[in-house]
């Protein structure tokens, strides 16, 4: 004889062992719904013989309350009784006590009865008049079927709880990840500021323009990130690249602006083998590569650019034309973008100077306005 469940705990916030807790275990309680006295009597003798605690109510009226007072396993119910029927007394049992069993009995074999109380989710149907037999049978049946639904509930819930716990363990050990591999970013642009002073805050400008545009371009939250990132590092290879040919006044030789170029094949070297979850090192690598296929190192051109590094071409760019130099003074944002202008479709890719031009000058401004050194 399967048990009742005393009390169900509510787990949705609960640990194993409150589920451990829950199945405390009892003699099942039903209540047997019909206005025949002498039926009534019959089928108590025989659930209480079985076991089970038993509640008698002569009509649906009756049953109503004492639902509303005691919780049910199985509500063994007539379908015909004066006032309330028995399938809208079930019907609305059904909808307030979704865990308790039902089997209904009748004395008409009306198959078009049986299927509508079947359809609202009965367990048994039991035509008068009956075997006794056959009335435990199919309530022994219905409590364990019920109790095996409530098993599998339970298990589900339980294994529901655990995936939400193990989903956020993963989300947390990833979200340090992140911040690590952020904070790896980071200290890789301290370090290129330390070595090139003069250029001290420009990474961090030309991030900020470039996560701008990217926003602009309405790409997804992992690519903006890695523009952000990038451009943040775009040009660590410079640690690589003597102090006195960055920072020479006027005009560098063909060996000195090779020595330059070479920033974007030592920032590749640096980062290539470092596992960041977004594509930092192709970024890095490809940021001075152009729309036509005339920039450098690979002259890669079109799409087999990644978009990142197109966007942080366009940022840097506008950074560098809006900033003094050591040889020379700036141009200014009004030239930077002239001259993007000028070069859309041909250095420049037209998404990325568009997604620009969606800025305001005074953004742009308010973009590039930290201070060099600052921390921001
Ligand atoms: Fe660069």
């Amino acid at each position: 004889m399967p048990k009742r469940r005393k009390k169900m705990v509510d787990i949705s916030n609960g640990e194993a062992q409150d589920l451990k807790r829950s199945v405390e275990e009892a003699p099942p309680e039903i209540m047997i719904v019909d206005d025949d006295d002498t039926i009534r009597r019959i089928l108590s003798k025989l659930m209480s013989k079985k076991g089970m605690e038993v509640t008698l109510a002569a009509d649906a009226a009756v049953g109503r309350k004492f639902i509303k007072s005691k919780e049910f396993d199985l509500v063994l119910c007539d379908i015909n009784m004066p006032g309330e029927s028995g399938i809208e007394f079930i019907r609305y049992l059904l909808t307030t006590h979704p865990n308790t069993a039902v089997v209904m009995m009748t004395g008409l074999d009306d198959p078009q009865v049986a299927e509508a109380v079947i359809d609202i989710g009965i367990y048994a149907y039991i035509i008068k008049p009956f075997r006794p037999k056959q009335v435990v049978i199919s309530v022994v049946n219905a409590l364990r079927q019920r109790e095996l639904e409530m098993q599998n509930r339970l298990h589900r819930k339980k294994l529901e709880l655990l995936v939400a716990k193990r989903t956020d363990t993963v989300r947390k050990t990833m979200s340090e990840l992140k911040q690590a591999m952020v904070g790896i970013v980071e200290a890789m642009a301290k370090m290129v500021e330390q070595k090139d002073p003069y250029t001290a805050g420009r990474q961090k400008r030309v991030s900020r323009l470039a996560t701008a545009i990217a926003g602009k371009m309405k790409l997804d939250d992992l690519q903006i990130e890695c523009v952000r990132m990038a451009g943040f590092i775009h040009d660590i290879g410079k640690i690589g690249v003597p102090v006195e040919i960055l920072n020479k006044p006027g005009k560098l030789n063909r060996h000195e602006f090779a020595i330059i170029q070479s920033h974007v094949q030592i920032g590749y070297d640096i980062l290539k083998n470092i596992n960041f979850p977004w594509p930092i090192a192709q970024a890095v690598y490809q940021h001075h590569e152009r729309f036509d296929g005339s920039g450098y190192p690979r002259r890669l051109a079109g799409e087999d650019i990644c978009t990142e590094a197109k966007i942080i071409g366009v940022a840097d760019t506008i950074e560098a034309m809006s900033s003094n130099r050591s040889y020379r003074s700036a141009p200014g944002i009004g030239n930077a973008l002239d001259e993007i202008k000028k070069h859309r479709n041909e250095l420049y890719d037209p998404l990325v100077c568009n997604a620009l031009f969606d800025l305001t000058i005074p953004e742009i401004e308010g973009l590039l306005a930290l201070a060099p050194n600052s921390d921001e």
